[in-house]
């Protein structure tokens, strides 16, 4: 089986965005973390990031084609600024029924306002958030327990 991971705006900058919050690691690390955990499960990986949102809809719209055909373990999405923003991104999540788990490098909660509210979270199968790029290690291992996807 495939996990997909999805990055959204802005995160091909991490490492130098704003380090305080997000950290020194680079999108490369983020995949080298993801790529070690899906070899510790026996997954494949796609990993891929976009600053685009139609871009982000038409690759959830890939996943779901894979989540058909039984052979996608989950979606781990970093939808970044989208999160707030997106009815698109939530309506692709639902209507291909992928397994997603919601994913934010840094607590949002802990920060502005308009971070507080995600449009995804309700087509989430789990949200996760403040682990740092860590988290989309502990979110590949959580997909290698459910026992369906
Ligand atoms: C983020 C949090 C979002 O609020 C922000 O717009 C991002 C990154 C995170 O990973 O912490 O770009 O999703």
């Amino acid at each position: 089986q495939t996990v997909f991971v999805l990055n959204g705006p802005n995160l091909n900058l991490l490492g130098t965005r704003e380090p305080a919050v997000y950290g020194s690691q680079t999108l490369a690390d983020v995949e080298r973390i993801c790529a070690a955990a899906c070899q510790r499960h026996g997954f494949g990986l796609v990993f891929r990031q976009s600053n685009h949102e139609g871009e982000l809809v038409d690759w959830i719209h890939e996943a779901g084609r894979l989540h058909a055909a039984g052979s996608l373990r989950g979606l781990v999405l970093n939808a970044a600024a989208y999160t707030h923003t997106s009815v698109a991104l939530l309506d692709a999540v639902k209507g291909t029924g992928v397994p997603m788990i919601e994913l934010h490098i840094s607590n949002v909660h802990a920060r502005e306002a308009f971070r507080h509210h995600s449009f995804l979270s309700a087509a989430a199968k789990a949200v996760m958030c403040g682990f740092g790029v860590n988290g989309y290690g502990l979110a590949i291992d959580a997909m290698a327990g459910w026992t369906s996807a």
